[in-house]
């Protein structure tokens, strides 16, 4: 059976890939929208044009246009483009977002379904956070909970240096999210870099695929010039690791159970993802850091999402 997912977004070139992933090997009970790469507007709408593009009908339900607390320093638009995919210049999608707000439609979606659906946060966690507050029994409900945020050893991609960017936008809600969560999958920054792909052999994909290789190569482009000048080095898709892991959890080859809290002050280090390494609090550990998977399932799943026939 395919594993039903909800899914927390900020489309979001890496999001947009870990969507199609989704669509391809697993059933998607719902987007709940969040702010981060770009504005919510923009995000809520790139959700709707991935829904058209699959011409599915997946329920999109716009959720918080702030962080709970601060406002953010920076998005992400000079990664992702001013609109969050790419600047490619898509028509107004069809598809349309509901009514009901993204930290209702969690809390609801879960107790239609209590213990079967997979949470899989690729966004700042500002909408979980609001439905921890609404109803703290939320992790109770959830089979599993896979969250794409932080940087476990301090090599962020923030201008706070050791922050990663969906922890670093919204502290407070990591802060409710991890301190809530009796257990969840935490897929960081650091081993996103280790999982890159190969340019030439992205390439290779892109040519391969069908209208979904199409879309990606196109909305990709942006992010790969940045990264292409900054050091970062091939195909870099956070979003999709998570989803993988989210999908597959026998994809992880290596990971260290650990207590994660997150850095809400600190000059250099607010929202910084700190590791209890040698469970120096004895607290019950609660976050499963990923540091390596297989990374040969990772790219045959990214592979059939974008169409490409083995
Ligand atoms: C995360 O931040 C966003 O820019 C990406 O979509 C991903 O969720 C990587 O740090
Ligand atoms: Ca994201």
């Amino acid at each position: 059976m395919k594993p039903p997912l909800l899914i927390d977004t900020d489309p979001g070139v890496d999001d947009a890939l870990a969507i199609l992933m989704a669509h391809a090997h697993a059933d998607i009970v719902g987007l709940s929208i969040a702010a981060g790469n770009v504005g919510l507007a923009h995000t809520v709408r790139n959700a709707c044009t991935l829904a058209d593009l699959l011409n599915a009908d997946i329920p999109v339900f716009a959720g918080c246009p702030t962080p709970l607390v601060r406002m953010p320093e920076e998005d992400a638009g000079h990664v992702h483009g001013v609109d969050g995919l790419g600047d490619v210049g898509f028509p107004a999608p069809n598809a349309q977002a509901s009514d009901e707000h993204a930290a209702h439609a969690l809390l609801r979606l879960t107790r239609e379904r209590p213990g079967e659906l997979t949470l899989v946060a690729l966004a700042p966690l500002t909408n979980l956070a609001l439905a921890l507050r609404l109803d703290p029994t939320l992790p109770q409900r959830v089979a599993r909970l896979v969250v794409m945020g932080g940087a476990v050893t301090g090599h962020g991609n923030t201008g706070k240096i050791p922050a990663e960017f969906n922890i670093g936008f919204d502290p407070e809600a990591a802060h409710v999210v991890f301190e809530a969560f009796p257990s969840f999958d935490l897929v960081d920054w650091e081993a996103t870099l280790r999982h890159a792909f190969d340019d030439n052999e992205f390439d290779t994909w892109l040519a391969a695929g069908d209208k979904r290789a199409e879309f990606f190569g196109k909305v990709v482009a942006t992010a790969r010039r940045y990264n292409a000048t900054h050091d970062r080095r091939g195909v870099i898709a956070a979003d999709a690791l998570a989803m993988a892991v989210a999908i597959e959890p026998s994809i992880v080859t290596r990971s260290e159970k650990r207590v994660v809290a997150v850095e809400l002050d600190g000059r250099l280090t607010r929202g910084a993802t700190v590791v209890d390494w040698t469970n120096r609090l004895g607290q019950p550990a609660q976050a499963n850091i990923v540091l390596e998977v297989d990374h040969a399932r990772f790219s045959a799943m990214v592979r059939h999402a974008l169409g490409v026939s083995d």
